[in-house]
Parts: structure tokens; C-alpha cells; sequence
């Protein structure tokens, strides 16, 4: 499962790794952003698994950011009651934070983030090049994360200086 744009650069070169492997495998793409990170779009990815004859036994394989990460692993933990998921996050924020910890979830439009499981990946493929098709995309990215990270700890380390 993926997006158009990450499909785009990767999809051909994964599709060859299935192949070489003997897996048989479909693409099942969502749309790119996080507005799209929504429970109709879990019920549409799920129908397309049932076309696709995704049964019990397959594996969802998610490539993309964050956004797609998230979705996926939601669907992978209710498809068909659960099924086995793996993570090829691409984005920086995705290899650094959200393919870790096993959240999954849907946003509402209350909040994000509101729905959701917890589900491990069976496995996590972290390459960092996957991470540069945008160099100037991430590296505000990058920016960002180390900064919130930064604020995180400090904020941290001032409660402990005060109990
Ligand atoms: N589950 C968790 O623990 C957890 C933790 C942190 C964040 N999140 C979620 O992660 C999401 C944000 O993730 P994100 O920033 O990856 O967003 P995203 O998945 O929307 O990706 C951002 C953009 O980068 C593009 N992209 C994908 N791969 C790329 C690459 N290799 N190079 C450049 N661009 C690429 C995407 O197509 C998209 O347009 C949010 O929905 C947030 O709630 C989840």
C-alpha cells in the first residue's frame, strides 16, 4: 500500500524485489495527505483488498511516510480481524517516530488521531536514501523533528530540575 507519489520512484523497484522473492503481490494505492487520513479511506482500502483476494494469509506492506504508515496499520489490524503488516517507511519523521511504537490511527474531524489500534509490524525496513526524493521537503522536516525533540527534552529535564 502506498501513495502515487512514492510509487512513482519505488514502486517499480519493490514490485522487481516481490517478483525475485516468488510473492505475489498488488499495489493498492490511498491519496497523498494527511487529509486523507480518514476512516472512509481505511473502508475504500478494504474493499480493494477483498478484490484483490487479499485474504487471511497476506501481508500488508506499506511504503510512504507517515501518513500511509498509519493507515495501513490500522487497516492491517481490522482487515479480515488482523493480518501480518510491514513498515518501508520513506519520509524521516516516518523512519525516525511513526513506524516505531506500533500506533496506528485515523483522524476525525474533531482531532487527529482519535481512532485507532495498536499494531507491532512484523518488520520495519528503514533505508535513510528513501528519504531524499525531496531533499527540500525533509530537510525542513528534519529541521522540525530535531527542534520539537529539542523543546521535548529541555522541557523535560526543567520538570525534574523542579520536583
Ligand atoms: N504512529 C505514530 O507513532 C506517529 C508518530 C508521529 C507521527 N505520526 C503521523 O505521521 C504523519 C506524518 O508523517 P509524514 O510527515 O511522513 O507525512 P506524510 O506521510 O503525509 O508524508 C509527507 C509528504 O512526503 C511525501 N513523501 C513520502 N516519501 C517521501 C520521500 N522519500 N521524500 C520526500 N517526500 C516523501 C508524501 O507523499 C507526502 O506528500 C501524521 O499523520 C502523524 O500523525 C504517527
Amino acid at each position: 500500500m502506498t501513495v502515487a507519489p512514492v510509487r512513482k520512484h519505488y514502486g517499480k523497484a519493490l514490485a522487481q524485489s516481490f517478483q525475485a522473492a516468488k510473492l505475489e503481490n498488488v499495489f493498492v494505492e490511498m491519496p497523498n495527505g494527511e487529509r486523507y487520513k480518514t476512516l472512509s479511506t481505511i473502508e475504500e482500502l478494504g474493499r480493494r483488498l477483498v478484490k484483490a483476494g487479499a485474504d487471511r494469509g497476506a501481508t500488508l506492506v506499506t511504503l510512504g511516510g507517515g501518513v500511509v504508515g498509519d493507515v495501513g496499520g490500522f487497516l492491517a489490524s481490522i482487515y479480515m480481524r488482523g493480518i501480518d503488516f510491514i513498515q518501508i517507511p520513506t519520509t524521516f519523521l516516518a523512519q525516525i517516530d511513526s513506524s516505531v511504537g506500533g500506533k496506528t490511527g485515523v483522524n476525525l474531524t474533531l482531532g487527529k488521531n482519535l481512532l485507532g489500534t495498536f499494531k507491532q509490524p512484523s518488520l520495519v525496513l528503514i533505508d535513510p536514501d528513501l528519504a531524499n526524493l525531496f531533499p527540500d521537503v525533509e530537510a525542513v522536516n528534519r529541521a522540525l523533528r530535531v527542534i520539537a525533540g529539542a523543546a521535548l527534552s529541555a522541557t523535560a529535564s526543567k520538570r525534574r530540575r523542579t520536583r
